[in-house]
């Protein structure tokens, strides 16, 4: 069979191939279009062949390149559907990667997601934060994390120290020469307070100073090894044990409300002197006396007292110019206070039926 060489063939030819190459949607059938129209068997490749027969020099050079200018024109369409075919593959990829989030999730279908509110303890932190800012008291925060002079030295705490006894807590191992801990209580970001405040000359000081606490206390009605208090600072020039049976009782009623009241006994603390126990009239029985107030008709909130002058020794201040006190109680027994939580556990168990009812 004599393959076609004249132009009307090879230019129906030429269609024909260029008609089939657009017509492939995939690279691989592409390929596979490509060896055969280039292929031993292909008539382009056939007419090629076919060249040698011809006698003529010039209508064989004629023809060579006709045949020739066809195949080129095979294999442009060939690499323009190549072109065409990758950037629609790219396309289809990214678009089988995509991810519509309103398609997963479509506004018809309400799926009900809960709420969830802060919890007691963080409500309780704020609207202690509240009351004290309201009376004229800065906000500040220490590390949970403390060396031994900060928890227990500065605090007039030495080592041995007796008190340290209901200060047991839990060591950490940073590989440094100091003794580190967890902070007992948050006396000492009063240390971190005065410390700042002589560095740039800020004296007077009246902050109160929120936070977590640690203690290797078994957890029961009225304990958790992980608690918060509220540390109270005030230094100042003239400041009595007065102004602080008023900051205690003004706080009482502005949180705890007009009918309650609070009352200072006499305890100790290294870090005060003197130092006091801070009572108030018992929310649950209003003071009548019940169980949780072992009939007292009074429950205990924290300590306070004036600053021991042990303590403005270790961070450099005059107790001859200036004078203070401070107290620190516990947020989670406000919290169970003023909610009438028996047991405090309640605060970490996470159970939905309690938390939904604060
Ligand atoms: N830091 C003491 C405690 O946790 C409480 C306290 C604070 C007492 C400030 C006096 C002054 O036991």
């Amino acid at each position: 069979m004599s393959a076609p060489l004249d132009a009307s063939s090879l230019e129906a030819l030429v269609a024909t191939s260029v008609e089939e190459i657009e017509a492939t949607t995939q690279l691989r059938e592409l390929e596979e279009l490509g060896s055969r129209l280039r292929g031993k068997e292909a008539p382009l490749i056939l007419a090629r062949r076919s060249l040698g027969q011809l006698d003529d020099a010039e209508e064989r050079k004629a023809a060579g390149a006709r045949v020739g200018a066809a195949l080129e024109q095979v294999a442009a369409a060939i690499d323009r559907r190549r072109v065409e075919l990758e950037a629609l593959e790219r396309v289809a990829r990214l678009e089988a990667d995509r991810l519509d989030l309103t398609e997963i999730v479509p506004g018809e279908v309400h799926v009900p997601v809960s709420r969830g509110q802060t919890h007691l303890v963080t409500q309780t932190r704020r609207a202690l934060e509240e009351v004290f800012v309201a009376m004229g008291f800065e906000v500040a925060e220490g590390p949970e994390v403390e060396t031994d002079w900060y928890n227990f030295e500065a605090l007039n705490i030495p080592p041995g120290h007796p008190a340290r006894d209901m200060y047991d807590t839990m060591y950490v191992d940073l590989g440094l020469p100091e003794t580190v801990l967890l902070r007992t209580h948050t006396s000492p970001t009063q240390i971190h307070l005065l410390e700042a405040a002589v560095a740039h000359d800020a004296l007077p000081v009246h902050a109160v100073m929120p936070g977590r606490c640690y203690r290797l206390d078994t957890p029961d009605a009225r304990h958790l090894p992980v608690f918060h208090q509220i540390e109270g600072l005030v230094v100042d020039k003239g400041i009595t044990f007065g102004d602080l049976a008023g900051v205690i009782e003004t706080f009482t009623s502005a949180y705890f409300g007009p009918e309650i009241h609070s009352r200072l006994r006499p305890a100790y603390f290294p870090f005060t002197e003197p130092s006091a126990e801070f009572e108030i009239t018992c929310t649950i029985c209003r003071g009548e006396g019940c169980r949780t107030c072992s009939r007292t008709g009074w429950i205990e909130l924290g300590g306070c007292g004036m600053v021991d002058p042990a303590v403005f020794d270790a961070v450099g201040i005059d107790p001859t110019v200036y004078a203070g006190f401070a107290f620190g109680f516990g947020i989670d027994r406000c919290a169970q206070m003023r909610h009438g939580i028996a047991d405090m556990r309640a605060l970490i168990e996470n159970d939905l039926r309690f938390a939904r009812q604060l």
